[in-house]
């Protein structure tokens, strides 16, 4: 099986309630085992940054469905590589809720707001190793 890993940033939508969160986290919990899907997803400031990894039809598929699903805005695909081995393998999708106090956020934001669809893939991919 190709193993890849795919890293996208997403603005919640502004009719979106953040409730709507638990949601996406229990619908992730129960379709990513059987998809063979790991990862972790980070919101703040009402964005998301998600690293998915998995074989490659999986994280294909995965990605089209989050792509469609109304709930955000523009998707910003920020990595898709091969990758030898997991780096989540023991989390079929870790939820990490930011605060603006939160130093791992300070350090990858110069100006202090989260703004993840600006971080290069490099910079993405060591802010989202933090939370292994
Ligand atoms: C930010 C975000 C992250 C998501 N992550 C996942 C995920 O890891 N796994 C998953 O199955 N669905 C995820 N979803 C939900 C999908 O978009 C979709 O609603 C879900 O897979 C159900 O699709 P279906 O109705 O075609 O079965 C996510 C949605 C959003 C908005």
């Amino acid at each position: 099986m190709q193993l890849v890993r795919l890293i996208y940033s997403s603005q919640l939508k502004a009719n979106t309630n953040p409730s709507e969160l638990a949601q996406i986290h229990n619908t992730a919990l129960s379709h990513n085992p059987k998809n063979g899907i790991t990862g972790t997803l980070v919101f703040g400031d009402d964005r998301f940054i998600q690293y998915i990894e998995g074989g490659r039809k999986e994280v294909n598929h995965l990605f089209h469905r989050i792509g469609s699903d109304p709930r955000h805005e523009e998707i910003t695909l920020i990595d898709f590589s091969e990758i030898m081995e997991r780096e989540f393998e023991d989390w079929n999708m870790k939820l990490v809720l930011l605060s603006e106090s939160n130093q791992k956020v300070l350090r990858y934001s110069p100006n202090g707001s989260f703004e993840p669809s600006r971080m290069s893939a490099d910079t993405a991919l060591h802010f989202l190793r933090q939370f292994r």
